[in-house]
């Protein structure tokens, strides 16, 4: 009986004994949990902040590559425009070039024209026809063995000294009065058209 009781007694206190263990392993585990908690929220957190952080940089780096391709675009299409220009400026040269080089053969042309006509330049050529006794029917002799040779001299030359000896302001060898005579008569017309005779005269 004495037995039992001390056997009941221990029991119980043991029983109340790892009572009181459970509790305090419960609040151990408790405790436990909420640390494991506690870090778990933490380390979300940082994944978290990782996470963002990445993102963000990533972003960054988006927005920064952009932007180089951008200006990298902007840069090349500037540099096109500039190398368009460029040609276009060289082209624009160029023409110009060929233009003056086709003005200038125009010109030869309608001077190797004007030569032509002034060849077969009958007004002329009958003008002249009072000229030849003293200066040549080729305008290659001395008048009277005192003037220039007339032939081939330059149109605007003659027709110069023609309207000098017309107007009686021109004596050279002492015959201006002479050619005052020959000049007197002409028009304007008749010593512009004899002058280009004489000078087409080779
Ligand atoms: C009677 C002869 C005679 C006749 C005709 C004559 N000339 Fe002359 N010509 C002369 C003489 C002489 C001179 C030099 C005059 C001087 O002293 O400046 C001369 C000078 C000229 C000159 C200047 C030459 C020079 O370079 O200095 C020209 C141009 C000319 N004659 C054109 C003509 C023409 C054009 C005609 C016809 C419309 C003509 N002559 C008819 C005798 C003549």
């Amino acid at each position: 009986m004495k037995k039992i009781v001390i056997l009941s007694i221990t029991t119980i206190a043991m029983l109340t004994f790892s009572g009181c263990g459970d509790k305090s392993k419960e609040e151990g585990a408790k405790s436990a949990v909420e640390v494991a908690k506690d870090a778990t929220t933490k380390t979300v957190d940082a994944a978290k902040n990782v996470a963002k952080t990445a993102v963000d940089k990533t972003k960054e780096a988006a927005a920064a590559t952009t932007e180089a391709v951008k200006e990298t675009a902007t840069k090349a299409a500037e540099a096109t425009k500039e190398a368009a220009a460029a040609t276009a400026e060289k082209a624009k040269d160029a023409a110009a070039t060929a233009t003056e080089a086709v003005k200038e053969k125009a010109k030869e042309a309608a001077t190797a024209t004007k030569d032509a006509v002034a060849g077969g330049n009958d007004k002329g050529k009958a003008v002249f026809a009072k000229c030849v006794s003293c200066h040549g029917s080729d305008g290659k002799t001395k008048a009277l063995g005192k003037s220039e040779i007339i032939a081939g001299q330059a149109a605007a030359d003659i027709e110069k000294k023609l309207q000098e000896y017309k107007a009686g302001t021109r004596n050279v060898a002492g015959m201006g009065m002479l050619m005052k005579g020959q000049a007197g008569p002409l028009s304007d017309e008749d010593i512009k058209a004899v002058a280009e005779y004489i000078s087409s005269l080779k």
